[in-house]
């Protein structure tokens, strides 16, 4: 699975997502993370067989949504998404949320698309510990990837030790903070220090804690931006002084309490 990847959560059906997803795959993207519920996966396929880089060499994320959970109609979602992409697999299923309940039957869907080889592997979005230890006591197969909010105001500590205990990937989404990681003061000052952007400060603390990070951008300079973060490295001091800014705080809806 490549470190980083192109988010496209909010990038338009049809030519934004199309030119987002060519670009980054030009400038040397080979992950691209869309979901059902985006409504762009038909742009994400088509950009995809036009970039003229082999399916076999990118790696394609999508997801179920919530009220496509269940058995039968996680495997029909899963059809659906494999059409609209235009592909005959994917590399990574997730289970887009924790929808009570269901989740479980949801994954037996995963286990069995996995299992087909339609999927190269299978994971979850915004689990908690909880959420993992509830689905892992039933799971013949156990998650592979979870996907969470993740950056320096939501540092998920616990989280993350409990995946990297159980051999489960974390993935960040929204590690920009949706762009305001350019705000806060300290982030400014390492970018300042390294000669590199706020954003990069952040993409690049990700890697450092072995987290996948898949920014979204539908502009060609910040794509290349966010891509551009393997040429330095932060210090330990650093990497804490970043870890420091955690205050548990999510822009996005919380796992334990949403109602959608
Ligand atoms: N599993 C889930 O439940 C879930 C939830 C949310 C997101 N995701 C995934 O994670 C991806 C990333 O999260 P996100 O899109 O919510 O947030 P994000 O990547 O933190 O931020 C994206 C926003 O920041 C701007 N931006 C991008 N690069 C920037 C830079 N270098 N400097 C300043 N601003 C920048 C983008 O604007 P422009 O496009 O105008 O550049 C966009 O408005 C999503 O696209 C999606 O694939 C998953």
């Amino acid at each position: 699975m490549p470190w980083l990847g192109l988010g496209v959560w909010r990038a338009q059906e049809g030519g934004e997502v199309e030119n987002a997803v060519k670009t980054a795959i030009r400038v040397g993207y080979r992950s691209i993370d869309t979901a059902a519920m985006y409504g762009n996966e038909v742009g994400v396929g088509r950009a995809v067989r036009e970039s003229g880089v082999p399916r076999e060499e990118l790696f394609i994320t999508t997801k179920v949504w919530n009220t496509d959970q269940g058995y039968d109609s996680t495997l029909a979602a899963f059809e659906a998404s494999l059409q609209r992409l235009g592909m005959d697999y994917v590399d990574l299923y997730l289970i887009h949320w924790p929808v009570a309940g269901k989740y479980k039957e949801t994954w037996k869907a995963l286990e069995k698309i996995y299992r087909d080889g339609r999927a190269r592997a299978i994971g979850v979005s915004n689990f908690q510990i909880h959420h993992l230890e509830d689905l892992m006591a039933d799971a013949e197969i156990k998650p592979m990837v979870n996907q969470v909010e993740f950056h320096p105001h939501l540092t998920q500590k616990e989280l993350r030790a409990y995946c990297s205990q159980h051999g489960i990937q974390v993935e960040a989404w929204r590690p920009l903070m949706k762009g305001e990681v350019a705000n806060v003061p300290e982030i400014r000052e390492l970018a300042a220090k390294y000669g590199k952007t706020p954003a990069q400060i952040v993409l690049r603390w990700n890697l450092q804690h072995g987290v996948v990070t898949i920014p979204k951008s539908v502009k060609e300079y910040r794509i290349r931006e966010n891509a551009d973060v393997f040429d330095f490295e932060l210090s330990q001091e650093d990497m804490a002084k970043l870890d420091g800014l955690n205050r548990n705080q999510r822009f996005g809806p919380d796992p334990d309490n949403f109602d959608f």
